[in-house]
């Protein structure tokens, strides 16, 4: 009898994924990883931390608060070294990996996006990138982010500056922190984005109790981990149910390939897993293992024909 490996391999926005495993922005350093586990073996691709036109510092400190049991808060303020250095340094260190790399990006106005867009296709290393990610929902932010994401039409705007010129596929990062994430959805395809990747972090506060304050400098910050994994699960079935034909990368709380399947059959193409990946930075080789332990179980040729099925 012979024995058939399922494929993990899967296909969105017109480009070739050999596992549906990403990270989530701004949780991995891909190339220290790859000293540990070659990333090649267990990840279909590699996002960047979002970048900026210019570097920024970030948000004071303390920018992360870990939440036992439940995730963490972070207000990092998307500290980056810009868009030139990332393009010139990190872009072809990220590509040496062997995986598509999508490089995400965020901005103050609808004409800074295009900038931006113009300044990547124009550089050498524009090829190396596969696909951007549009983070339009950072909540720790004064300008930009959030502040973008929240509303329909800066949504569109944002994501016509830049699929406008931009040829290579493009994703818009949404939040969840909104009453109702599938008109944003639905602005941002209108906007031309080729897909949705769904959610940021929820807003949250923390407490000390001993200095009766805030813990964050910013009071709210973004909350992340296994604690929001019922929201991101919410906005990926709404999305999908509305959008059947527009992959999803569905992230929000991903710790184990158990939570991987309740995206997929929620309707998610691909995945990110982000906050576990602080405490365990090699957990993409279990998760990938259990992936194809389920598949192989369930008698599935391909884990992508798992996407959406809770919906029929
Ligand atoms: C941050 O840099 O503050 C986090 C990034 C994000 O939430 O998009």
């Amino acid at each position: 009898m012979s024995i058939v490996v399922p494929s993990l391999s899967v296909s969105a926005a017109g480009l070739s994924f050999h596992s549906p495993l990403l990270n989530a922005s701004g949780t991995f350093n891909a190339p220290l990883f790859n000293q540990l586990f070659p990333l090649k073996e267990v990840m279909g691709g590699i996002v960047t931390k979002t970048v900026t036109q210019n570097p920024q510092a970030g948000n004071l400190q303390p920018r992360t608060t870990e939440l036992p049991g439940i995730g963490m808060l972070n207000s990092i303020g998307l500290q980056n070294p810009g868009l030139a250095y990332t393009l010139a340094t990190e872009i072809p260190e990220l590509k040496a990996l062997g995986l598509p790399v999508i490089l995400s990006i965020s901005a103050n106005s609808s004409a800074e996006f295009a900038q931006m867009t113009e300044a990547m296709l124009s550089h050498p290393h524009a090829t190396l990138i596969d696909a951007v990610e549009l983070n339009l929902s950072c909540p720790n932010v004064a300008k930009g982010g959030i502040h973008f994401g929240s509303a329909a039409d800066s949504v569109k705007e944002a994501l016509r500056a830049v699929t406008g010129i931009c040829p290579k596929p493009v994703f818009a990062k949404l939040t969840p922190n909104v009453s109702d994430i599938v008109s944003i959805g639905a602005a941002a395809i209108e906007g031309g984005a080729a897909g949705l990747t769904a959610i940021n972090t929820v807003l949250g506060v923390a407490i000390d109790i001993h200095q009766k304050k805030p813990v964050m400098p910013r009071v709210s910050a973004g909350y992340s981990g296994p604690g929001i994994k019922p929201i991101a699960l919410h906005a990926v079935w709404n999305l999908h149910k509305h959008f059947p034909e527009t992959p999803i990368i569905g992230v929000g709380g991903i710790s184990n390939a158990q939570d991987v399947l309740e995206f997929i059959m929620a309707g998610a193409s691909l995945v990110q897993v982000g906050t576990i990946c602080f405490r365990h930075p090699t957990i993409f080789k279990s998760i990938q293992a259990d992936l194809q332990a389920f598949c192989a179980k369930d008698r599935l040729d391909s884990v992508s024909a798992l996407t959406g099925c809770a919906h029929r």
